[in-house]
């Protein structure tokens, strides 16, 4: 994180806090969120679309698969951000922390009636409609309460991506979105104008996430602004507004690295004044949805060291009490992280260690490799970079509490998520 220090008698503190303290006082393992590394990463976003296209505006909707809390949702809200929803669940999180819900869309591939209804009745912004069954659903759903909800058509622009097989999601065959090119986006969207049910407000895609490059963004704003084209010729609609997704990578093992989002903003920049000559009409609203992005450099994850083993074949291991239950990335994508010993930082890092977790399984390893001081028993470990993807994908298995999750700055300390407790886990069963 941004407020990150360490001092002459090697403490490591985050926002003037010291790791050791805070595993003393909330024990581990321990999620630890930096409230101002949050708030540079919406600014970060916010100046570099400073200057974008004079005549279009941009808006931000945080992802709030990444991770959401109702502490993070009225910081969101605070620097201006929507939120992109994908379940009643983050919804209802959302309106916990009383996040205005006209500032909401709703994602999702398989939307339950209960959820759409849902979505509905809280007055959530944009329905992103999805599938041929979901679009009929909703159109029902919509006639039977009287409404009109405002709704963007989900594309699949068959655009390949560099990145993790699990990741692609704009690719022909994907799961999301109305193909592009066997005609059936244009399809739904002559659907949606000819029925009448549903307001089209825009048009979306999403081509895939840990991005390094801008060319999927460039590709999905040409093919979105080209069926556009096709409608406006052919039908006279047009979108207000339209959103190429998230999906902005960052580098979980050079954790200092910033995200460069300006590289992203000049790209879109340069594409749309290209674009823009050929345009029948103004450019519409630009729609972006990070979630990595602003959330994965701000979170740190702490843990202690249990046990230790070293093997015949040369491997050190070092087992945290957390691991594949808090942080499935490594075992499901490969995903690579770096550790510190953040009571040990000037010592030297001269011993290669495996970090494993607690839970039994072989594949439940968060590093295969690190170099470290000499650690033992104890000891604290802390992987930063651990903001995205990590807390919501988190499960309970071998039946271990999920872990207590913090907001810190200068001021105070806010308990985002509770430690799971054993009766928390037993409430489920009955007996
Ligand atoms: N918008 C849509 C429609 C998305 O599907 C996603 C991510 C985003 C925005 C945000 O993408 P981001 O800026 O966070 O990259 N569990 C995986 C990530 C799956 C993301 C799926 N959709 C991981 O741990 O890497």
């Amino acid at each position: 994180p941004d407020t990150t220090t360490i001092s002459a008698d090697g403490q490591v503190s985050i926002a003037g806090k010291t790791l050791s303290e805070l595993a003393d006082s909330y024990g581990t393992p321990l999620y630890i969120f930096d409230r101002a590394t949050l708030i540079n990463a919406c600014v970060a976003y916010k100046q570099a679309f400073a200057t974008y296209y004079k005549a279009s505006t941009v808006r931000f909707l945080y992802a709030s698969k990444a991770y959401l809390s109702p502490h993070l949702a009225r910081l969101l809200s605070g620097q201006g951000f929507g939120l992109d929803v994908v379940s009643g669940g983050e919804m209802l999180v959302a309106q916990r922390a009383d996040f205005p819900l006209e500032h909401i869309s709703f994602h999702g591939n398989n939307k339950s009636e209960a959820e759409l209804e849902l979505a509905l009745k809280l007055g959530i912004g944009r329905i992103i409609v999805d599938n041929w069954s979901e679009l009929e659903r909703l159109i029902r759903i919509a006639r039977k309460s009287q409404s009109r909800p405002s709704v963007l058509l989900r594309v699949a622009p068959d655009i390949d991506t560099d990145t993790h097989k699990y990741l692609q999601t704009g690719h022909a065959s994907a799961k999301f979105g109305f193909p592009l090119q066997s005609g059936e986006a244009k399809a739904a969207i002559l659907r949606i104008l000819q029925d009448g049910q549903l307001q089209l407000v825009g048009l979306h895609a999403h081509s895939g996430t840990l991005l390094r490059e801008t060319r999927p963004y460039e590709e999905c704003l040409e093919r979105l602004l080209g069926l556009a084209g096709e409608l406006y010729q052919e039908k006279g609609w047009w979108p207000e507004e339209i959103s190429p997704g998230g999906g902005w990578g960052i580098n979980t093992v050079e954790a200092r690295q910033m995200p460069e989002v300006a590289l992203l903003a000049q790209a879109l920049q340069r594409k749309v004044e290209a674009l823009y000559p050929q345009l029948p009409a103004p450019m519409p609203s630009l729609v972006l949805e990070p979630g990595r992005s602003i959330i994965a450099r701000a979170g740190v994850a702490l843990y202690r060291i249990g046990a230790s083993k070293d093997t015949p074949g040369g491997i050190h291991y070092l087992f945290v009490d957390g691991g594949m239950a808090d942080n499935i990335r490594p075992a499901l994508y490969g995903s690579q992280y770096t550790a510190i010993a953040p009571e040990h930082i000037y010592e030297v890092a001269d011993q290669t260690y495996c970090i494993s977790g607690r839970y039994c399984e072989s594949g439940d390893m968060l590093i295969e490799q690190v170099k470290l001081p000499v650690l033992r028993e104890g000891d604290l470990v802390c992987l930063p970079t651990s903001g995205a993807y990590c807390l919501p994908m988190a499960s309970n298995y071998n039946l271990v509490p999920r872990p207590a999750v913090i907001l810190i700055d200068d001021e105070q300390i806010c308990v985002m998520e509770r430690r799971e407790t054993y009766e928390d886990i037993l409430k489920r069963y009955p007996i």
